[in-house]
């Protein structure tokens, strides 16, 4: 069995704690005969900047690109807020997104059942919601050129964001979220504003060409942005897979987390292209931040982390058995009644962050 490269990135804040448990699954899942992993460490956002003077150094670049897979805690924090533009923490991410190509930001919402009841909305609506936007990360309205703020002079200033899709772009992100049904519930929606965006139109031509070229079998919708942004509200369980740009989906993606009711369930993955051997660079981070307000104190909470590792299972070492486990897991113990205080709801008592990443893997233990 040849082992998985990991670098783990543990970061700013709660990061290092969140970190520690990741590595107790990664621990659990080498000695159980599961997969095998070689782990590297590296400096990510505030914590390479102090070390280093940016906010990732060119050696843990190196390192990044060499992996199979980064498992990423989260970075920043207000220690850093005076450091210089270029060197911020968030700079450090998006390096890694820059450089390793994740174009395919793909983020689950799922609400377990146990904590239905932390929803904003009814439990009926989102008991075992389960569905994955698949967001643009490379391109669109936050990279295309020209991005300028002019001085007209009398006061006055004109800023402009260009956005800008071309066919590949489309396509490949289409390909993702087409693959990625195939194998949940077949059903992709896309999104944009295909009536008053010429990119938008442009995105629909191409989604509808490549279904109808390579991916018949799966069924397709097309709904404007806006539009999903209400029914997302409505009747989130119509959806299983949604495919849309860099803007919408940064947009919608936090609308589907909030759906859970929870910041510190939710996993994501950042995907590249597949080269020839089908291998993606790829990067797997909690959707949550560095969590400055909890950090030192023990109490954050680790699933979004492990999830992220599940994620990685899937997607970066072809081990779905693995990543199922991992999900049964964190159901499992949510099942238990066991809580980390930001999920506590009516629960009598929270546990910490190392009693949750224990119990996860005494759960694995029970399933693998
Ligand atoms: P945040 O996600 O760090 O925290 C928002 C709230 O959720 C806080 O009350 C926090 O305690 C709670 N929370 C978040 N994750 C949690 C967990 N795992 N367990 C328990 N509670 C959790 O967002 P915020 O406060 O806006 O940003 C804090 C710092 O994180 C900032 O410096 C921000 O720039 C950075 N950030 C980093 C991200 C990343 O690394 N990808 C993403 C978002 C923010
Ligand atoms: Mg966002």
């Amino acid at each position: 069995m040849s082992a998985y490269k990991i670098l783990l990135l543990p970061g700013d804040g709660i990061g290092p704690e969140i970190s520690a448990e990741a590595e107790k699954v990664i621990d659990f899942l080498g000695r159980a005969g599961v997969a095998s992993f070689e782990i590297e460490r590296g400096l990510v956002g505030g914590a390479a900047y102090d070390v280093h003077g940016v906010a990732i150094s060119e050696g843990d670049m190196a390192l990044a690109q060499a992996a199979d897979a980064v498992l990423l805690a989260a970075v920043g924090g207000p220690k850093w807020d005076g450091v210089p533009y270029d060197v911020r923490p968030e700079a450090g991410l998006l390096r890694l997104r820059k450089d390793l190509g994740l174009f395919a930001n793909l983020r689950p919402a799922i609400c377990y059942p146990a904590l239905a009841d932390a929803s904003s909305l009814k439990r009926e609506l989102v008991d075992g919601l389960d569905i994955m936007i698949v967001r643009e990360l490379t391109g669109g309205v936050y990279f295309g050129e020209p991005k300028e703020i002019t001085d007209l002079g009398d006061g006055q200033k004109r800023a402009v964001d260009t956005q800008v899709y071309e066919t590949y772009e489309i396509e490949r992100i289409g390909r993702v979220a087409f693959e990625l049904a195939r194998k949940r519930r077949n059903k992709v929606t896309s999104s944009e504003k295909a009536n008053v965006m010429k990119s938008g139109y442009l995105w629909r031509e191409v989604v509808t060409a490549l279904h109808k070229r390579e991916y018949a079998d799966v069924q397709l919708e097309h709904m404007l942005a806006d539009a999903l942004a209400m029914q997302l509200v409505r009747w989130p369980k119509q959806f299983d897979v949604v495919v849309t740009d860099n803007l919408f989906g940064d947009m919608l993606s936090d609308e589907a987390a909030m759906l859970t009711g929870s910041l510190g369930m939710l996993p994501s993955a950042s995907l590249g292209a597949a080269d020839a051997n089908g291998k993606r660079k790829a990067m797997y981070e909690p959707c949550h931040g560095s969590a400055p307000d909890i950090a030192g104190k023990g109490v954050a909470n680790p699933i979004a982390m492990i999830g992220s590792l599940g994620m990685a299972m899937r997607y970066s070492f072809d081990n779905p058995k693995a990543a199922d486990a991992i999900d049964a897991a964190i159901s499992g113990v949510l099942g238990k009644g066991l809580r980390t205080a930001d999920i506590k709801g009516d629960a009598p008592a929270s546990i910490s962050t190392r009693e949750m990443g224990d119990a996860i893997v005494a759960e694995l233990k029970t399933i693998l």
